[in-house]
């Protein structure tokens, strides 16, 4: 039966994947990435131990027919890899959360490919991580979304963290300050060129995909934590 690894990579620090997806990626016979406009970042993690040679990019740019392009994808993949062949699957962060990896997996499963997913720290978590800022402490709960915030659930949580922020920082930061919470913007987590932005203005000037605001509620314990 053929296999394929789906593999989290973490936020973009090459020390932070597991081990499991190091050794992985050592031993494998084929390495499927995302293909990306600019530098891939996937490529740029790993590539102290892979080779160019075994690397095979999959087009999911956006077009007309999305699910068309999982199935190509995974009819490539299917095509490539033989019984016994070890294949990986490389996606940013952890594989489940927001991640083109998903519909891919659902794709190869059609072909009775049997996909084992490796986690990977995600970018909510490395980004609570680098500012000292905790997702939950007891009793409290967290609302992770994508582009909009829904105020109903804001109003009920005690910290939130939105991705995927570049299209609409200004409807996002208008409820965050509406509902009382205080925010930070950080892009390009735990890679070299991150940046943390406290104040709003400098935040709605950012225009970077690989960004996401974290916030909390303003007081807890008598510290205001951002
Ligand atoms: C397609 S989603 C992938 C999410 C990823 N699977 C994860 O676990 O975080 C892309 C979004 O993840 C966020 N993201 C991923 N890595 C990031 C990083 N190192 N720093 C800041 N945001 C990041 C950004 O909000 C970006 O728009």
């Amino acid at each position: 039966m053929k296999k394929i690894y789906g593999i989290g990579l973490g936020p973009g620090d090459e020390e932070l994947i597991t081990m499991k997806a190091y050794n992985l990626i050592k031993a494998c016979d084929y390495i499927f990435v995302p293909k990306s406009k600019g530098k891939s970042l996937a490529k740029s993690i790993v590539s102290k131990y892979t080779s160019e040679k075994n690397i095979i990019e999959l087009d999911f740019s956006m077009g007309e027919d999305n699910t068309a392009k999982y199935e190509d994808a995974a009819q490539k993949i299917n095509s490539i890899v033989k019984d016994q062949q070890i294949a990986v699957y490389l996606t940013i962060g952890d594989p489940m959360v927001y991640s083109t990896y998903i519909y891919l997996m659902y794709e190869l499963q059609k072909f009775n490919i049997q996909v084992e997913t490796v986690p990977g720290i995600a970018s909510f978590n490395a980004a609570a991580c680098c500012l000292n800022i905790p997702i939950t402490i007891k009793d409290e709960s967290f609302y992770l979304c994508d582009r909009n915030v829904d105020e109903k659930i804001l109003q009920a949580v005690d910290s939130i963290c939105i991705l995927k922020v570049n299209q609409n920082k200004r409807d996002i930061i208008n409820k965050l300050e509406k509902h009382h919470f205080s925010y930070v913007y950080i892009k390009r987590c735990m890679q070299e060129e991150q940046e943390i932005i406290y104040d709003k203005n400098q935040i709605l000037l950012d225009d970077d995909y690989m960004s996401l605001i974290f916030a909390r509620k303003k007081l807890m314990n008598h510290h205001n934590l951002i």
